[in-house]
């Protein structure tokens, strides 16, 4: 068998990624220019800044992944690039450049949604068992993925309003922690006790669905009541009791929808997999299911980077799929 080299492009929010992967598993580089500095004092991505930022990094990127992977041009199989979801403006600037270095070398052309490419990022560690389930969150999504074979996805579950992410940064802002704010609840969550009693929304009994904009609005009331009285809550316990119920929810469900669909294995995927608290209750909700592998990519494997959207890349090009110069960033993209 020929070996594969694929190149991938990721810039659907504030990070501009460029990364080169063999045989959809091996990273040969995984270069990844953060916007972050730039977003911070804003409190959040903004959109036309982060496109500004990746038009000024993305040839810088794309040379210095070629560099590190020491490959040029010549060798590289396919192009794999993130179409959607994200901001447009950001998205575009990785599909431009992706469109522009395929016509000028006749490369073959991918197109992957990111979530696909979350979810792959657990190919660059382990192989896939089918069927699998896998738990996506990340600052834009919240959703529970079913796969029975490569490239099938059937989302099962997803948040009816706020990403779970998107939760910890508002949460976040609530407590004025600097953006993104989710490692900032993690670390504070280590250091207080849940004693907030903060509701959980487990929805109708039979749903995978989530939602946490009630959660949010609990917090803030929290802070704002105890506030009229006088008192403050120590932050560390609000973000422990925050952290709780998000986790409760995302890990009850997550081993629910695992025993149900029969899964050999749960991959866990995006930015809020990076969660210390998260990563610690699903092992010890999954250790005495023998049956099934949960699987935790290493943190810089769970935030935004181009490695995973090479490995997704390297599936579809192996199917036989292909984008042409038609290929348009498409901001709401379904998985
Ligand atoms: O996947 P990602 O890098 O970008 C999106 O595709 O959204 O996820 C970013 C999100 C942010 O909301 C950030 O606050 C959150 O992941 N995050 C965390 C942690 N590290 C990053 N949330 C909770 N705990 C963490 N340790
Ligand atoms: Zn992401």
């Amino acid at each position: 068998k020929v070996d594969s080299i694929i190149l991938g492009i990721e810039t659907s929010c504030d990070e501009t990624a460029v990364a080169v992967v063999k045989n959809g598993h091996e990273i040969l580089s995984n270069v990844v220019a953060s916007q972050i500095e730039s977003h911070k004092r804003f409190g959040g991505v903004v959109p036309e800044i982060a496109s500004r930022h990746h038009v000024e990094q993305i040839t810088v990127v794309l040379e210095e992944a070629l560099r590190q992977a020491d490959v040029t041009l010549q060798d590289i199989d396919a192009i794999a690039v993130t179409e959607g979801p994200g901001l447009v403006g950001a998205l575009l600037i990785g599909v431009n450049a992706a469109k522009a270095v395929a016509f000028a070398h006749g490369i073959p052309l991918v197109g992957v949604h990111h979530i696909a490419g979350h979810i792959y990022a657990n190919r660059l560690i382990t192989e896939m068992k089918f069927p699998l389930l896998s738990l996506v969150v990340s600052g834009g999504h919240t959703e529970l993925v079913y796969m029975e074979k490569h490239g099938s996805f059937e989302v099962i579950g997803e948040t009816r309003d706020d990403a779970a992410g998107e939760a910890y940064d508002k949460v976040a802002r609530t407590l004025s922690l600097p953006y993104p704010g989710g490692p900032h609840i993690d670390r504070l969550a280590h250091e207080g006790q849940p004693v907030l009693g903060l509701p959980r929304a487990w929805l109708e009994p039979d749903s995978y669905d989530f939602s946490f904009s009630g959660l949010k609005s609990a917090v803030i009331n929290a802070v704002h009541n105890a506030k009229q009285r006088g008192e403050v809550i120590a932050p560390e316990d609000l973000a422990a009791s925050f952290q709780d119920s998000v986790i409760d929810v995302l890990v009850t469900k997550t081993v629910k929808a695992a025993a149900e669909y029969g899964v050999k294995q749960v991959l866990l995927a995006g930015g809020v997999a990076a969660n210390k608290g998260l990563r610690n209750r699903l092992q010890e909700a999954f250790s005495p299911m023998q049956n099934i592998e949960l699987v935790i990519p290493p943190l810089s494997l769970c935030t935004d980077n181009a490695a995973m959207i090479a490995a997704a890349g390297t599936i579809l090009y192996s199917q036989g799929k292909r984008a042409n110069l038609a290929l348009n960033a498409n901001p709401g993209l379904d998985l």
